[in-house]
């Protein structure tokens, strides 16, 4: 044993409390203490969704659930409807006003009714493109929420995503997502659908 050791040993002796660091002992645990020597039963196992970069992303979760949901994989989705040309309920939504519209719709699982409504974690990209043309390429997404989340939009998230389906931001930083996403603007379009506010299926 080296003195130091022997010489810190012999402190915690001397003053045994002082040296009991209470806290969460388990790096597992969200408020793992690394000074803690002492376990007081404070350890926090909240679980959820701990991927940030995911629509879901819980950051009070310290244990993955694997709920994770995102849209960074929407190439690979299945591909639902190509739809083309000019839709009239659509005016100048969704770069809908263009005869060379292209508009492919694509979701992460089929997308299937069960009593009027889809399955909670249905997710929907829609991606619109004027072929031939300087207009950007727009990419825009709903996720059906948990029963009751958001009554309005009939519990449907709206999404403006960029081409990876990362979520945008506005100038101040913030997400552009949410139920009533640019003042009910989607929703109020989307109410008019004959299946659960979605047009395709
Ligand atoms: C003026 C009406 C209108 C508005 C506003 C509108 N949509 Fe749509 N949306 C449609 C129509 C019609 C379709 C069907 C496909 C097509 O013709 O392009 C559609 C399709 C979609 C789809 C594919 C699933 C489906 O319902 O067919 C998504 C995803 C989508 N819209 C998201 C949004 C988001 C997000 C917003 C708000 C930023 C929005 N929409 C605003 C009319 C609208």
């Amino acid at each position: 044993m080296n003195r130091l050791l022997i010489y810190s040993l012999s402190v915690c002796l001397v003053g045994f409390v002082s040296c009991r660091k209470e806290g969460c002992t388990d790096e597992l645990a969200r408020n793992y203490s690394s000074e803690a020597n002492y376990d007081n039963g404070s350890c926090n196992y909240i679980k959820g969704c701990i991927d940030s970069a995911a629509v879901n992303y819980d950051p009070e979760a310290a244990l993955s659930d694997e709920s994770c949901l995102s849209f960074e994989n929407w190439r690979n989705w299945i591909l639902v409807d190509i739809i083309t040309g000019p839709d009239s309920l659509l005016g100048f939504a969704h770069l809908g006003n263009d005869s060379f519209s292209v508009r492919s719709v694509y979701a992460n699982q089929e997308l299937v009714l069960v009593n009027g409504q889809y399955e909670p974690g249905t997710m929907i990209v829609k991606h619109s493109a004027v072929q031939g043309s300087a207009v950007d390429d727009e990419y825009i997404g709903m996720l059906k929420l948990e029963k009751g989340e958001a009554p309005t939009s009939n519990d449907w998230e709206w999404f403006l995503l960029n081409r990876k389906g990362y979520i945008l931001r506005d100038n101040s930083g913030v997400q552009q997502r949410g139920p009533e996403l640019l003042n009910n603007y989607c929703t109020n379009c989307h109410s008019i659908a004959a299946n659960d506010f979605v047009f395709t299926n």
